[in-house]
């Protein structure tokens, strides 16, 4: 049976990946984003098997209109939509919205660091909620929801880490409430992974050197190693997970 997988952010990076995987067992993917060109470009890369939608992941409104695009059943959603909207601020791609989250800068200015809080919020957890709420009722059983978090949510890494530990504190609620339909709901929680807009125009070789040398296997991660964690936690071998946290990070934050 053909699967129907909404990934949003599908458009680059880890999403691209996650869509890019889907496509190939002949999935029907619906990918998201806030850039139409980007999302245009993707399904060129990607084939018929790919449908786009614009959607801010943050707007209601839009998650409705993205549920009106779509089938009467999604069999996979993976909330992928995020990003460090510190980091953003900081290269200038959102407006300044401050850096107020960081320590030793100072909260001087309490609604700067207020907005700064809020995009961070929006952007990593809000967007898998509403998404996933929006989506709800289409969601089939025997089906998976698939949200990617951080590794950054068990690193003390501000706004940006607090929202994505809040995503795995929420996976908990949502996957006893989508338990009872025969759905899981599990985090992927990606390392440094490498040829993705994330860091945006930090990404200098020394930048990689240095998240590479916090790996126990010496390398970055890349999206496809993300993707193929997701693909297998919406098959039939992994209907016995749900409200996990699955760390991917080379060993850069052992667990025991
Ligand atoms: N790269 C890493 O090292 C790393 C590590 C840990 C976790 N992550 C997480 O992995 C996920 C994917 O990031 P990535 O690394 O692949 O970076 P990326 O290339 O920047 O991908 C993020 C995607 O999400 C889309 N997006 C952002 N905000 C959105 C919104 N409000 N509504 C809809 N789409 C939105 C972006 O497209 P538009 O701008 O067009 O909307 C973009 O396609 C994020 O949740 C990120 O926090 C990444």
């Amino acid at each position: 049976m053909t699967r129907t997988v909404v990934v949003t952010g599908g458009g680059t990076g880890i999403g691209l990946a996650v869509a890019a995987a889907f496509a190939a067992e002949d999935a029907h993917v619906f990918i998201t984003g806030r850039r139409e060109a980007v999302l245009s470009k993707a399904r060129a890369e990607l084939g018929d098997r790919v449908s786009t939608v614009v959607c801010d992941a943050t707007d209601p409104v839009q998650i409705e209109v993205l549920r009106d695009r779509l089938p009467g059943q999604v069999d996979v959603l993976v909330n992928n939509a995020g990003g460090n909207r510190e980091l953003d601020a900081a290269a200038g791609r959102l407006g300044a919205v401050g850096l107020g989250g960081q320590p030793g800068q100072g909260p001087d200015d309490l609604a700067a660091l207020a907005a700064a809080w809020r995009a961070n919020i929006d952007a990593n957890l809000l967007s898998a909620v509403l998404t996933t709420a929006g989506l709800s009722r289409r969601l089939a059983s025997g089906g998976a929801v698939v949200h990617i978090g951080s590794f950054a949510a068990d690193r003390g890494a501000g706004s940006y880490g607090a929202a994505k530990a809040a995503l795995n504190s929420w996976n908990l609620f949502l996957s006893r409430q989508l338990g009872a339909r025969d759905i899981t709901s599990n985090v992927v929680a990606p390392g440094y992974i490498a040829d993705t807009e994330f860091f945006g125009d930090r990404g200098s070789e020394e930048f990689h050197n240095a998240r590479v040398a916090e790996t126990m296997v010496g390398r970055a991660g890349y999206p496809d190693d993300i993707a193929g964690v997701v693909r297998f936690l919406a098959s039939p071998a992994a209907r016995h997970i749900t409200a996990q946290v699955i760390n991917v990070n080379g060993g850069a934050v052992p667990t025991r």
